[in-house]
């Protein structure tokens, strides 16, 4: 079976990040209509992108509901109504010798709580808005990013060459924020699934991009295939989950991590 959305409305959060632009790309090239949604500024026209299919770039925010159902609205008006939603907007912490470093116990509230926001509340509100919306209309299939992450905790060994004092924290509230996800999914896949809604999460491992050599080569040591992801490892994944090839597939959450969780 090929994987063809031709006629389908896809709908991506944080679709102007690094894997967000991925995911609209990989979409688009399966005959998808796309809402490309983000927080940072983008035109606010549907347009023709060349052998790709349509873009309709919105500006949204995944903490604020009412931004969520002006964009539902739009989507509508101008695509059709969604039938594929990612929810990839998230935030985190990457390592970086500019950025704060803090002991555990000093990590700051404001730090926490907008991880935990953005990477697990905005996947409730976006579902509340386009979720119900599919759930509505009976058809859809809602892909949740997750992480590595959710499931194991980061290994701050692999950080320890950084020149912080106090030594890199990868966020807490990160692993915890996309483990809520994992559970979010579970929830909507059994209160949907009547409705004709799957819900399933995409856990990619670390994603090969700017990494210093010595990280790079800690991190891949601990993973079977012996790298990083590449953006071509992730969008076979999304979009089968997308796509019907998955059609009996829901509350799963889908590994992509080169085998790192087996070790
Ligand atoms: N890159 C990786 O190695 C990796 C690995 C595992 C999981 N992930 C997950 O993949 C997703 C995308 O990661 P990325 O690396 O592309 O990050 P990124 O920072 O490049 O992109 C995230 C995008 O989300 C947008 N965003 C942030 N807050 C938002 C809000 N409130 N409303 C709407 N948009 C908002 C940002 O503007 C940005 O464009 C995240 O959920 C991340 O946790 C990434």
């Amino acid at each position: 079976m090929e994987i063809d959305l031709t006629g389908q409305v896809a709908v991506v959060t944080g679709a102007s990040g690094k894997l967000g632009t991925l995911w609209v790309e990989a979409l688009t090239a399966a005959g998808a209509a796309v809402a490309a949604l983000d927080l940072r500024e983008a035109p606010d026209t549907a347009g023709t992108e060349p052998e790709t299919g349509r873009v309709l770039r919105l500006t949204a925010d995944v903490t604020d509901r009412e931004s969520l159902r002006t964009a539902l609205e739009r989507t509508c008006a101008q695509l059709g109504a969604p039938t594929v939603l990612v929810n990839n907007a998230g935030i985190d912490q990457p390592p970086s010798t500019e950025g704060g470093s803090w002991l555990f116990e000093d990590i700051p509230d404001g730090l926490s709580e907008a991880v935990l926001a953005v990477n697990v509340l905005g996947v409730l509100k976006v579902c509340q808005v386009f979720g119900a919306d599919m759930a509505r209309r009976g058809r859809g299939s809602i892909v949740n990013i997750g992480s590595l992450y959710g499931n194991v905790a980061p290994d701050l060994r692999m950080y320890a060459h950084l020149p912080l004092d106090p030594p890199f924290l990868k966020p807490p509230a990160y692993g915890a924020s996309k483990a809520g996800v994992s559970a979010l999914t579970r929830y909507l896949a059994t209160l949907w699934g009547p409705h004709g809604v799957r819900v399933n999460t995409l856990s990619p491992g670390g994603v090969l991009g700017g990494q210093d050599s010595t990280f790079l080569d800690r991190y891949t040591s601990r993973v079977p295939l012996g790298r990083m992801a590449r953006p071509a490892d992730l969008t076979g994944p999304l979009l089968f989950l997308a796509s019907d090839l998955s059609s009996y597939v829901t509350g799963h959450e889908l590994m992509v991590d080169g085998g790192f969780v087996s070790w």
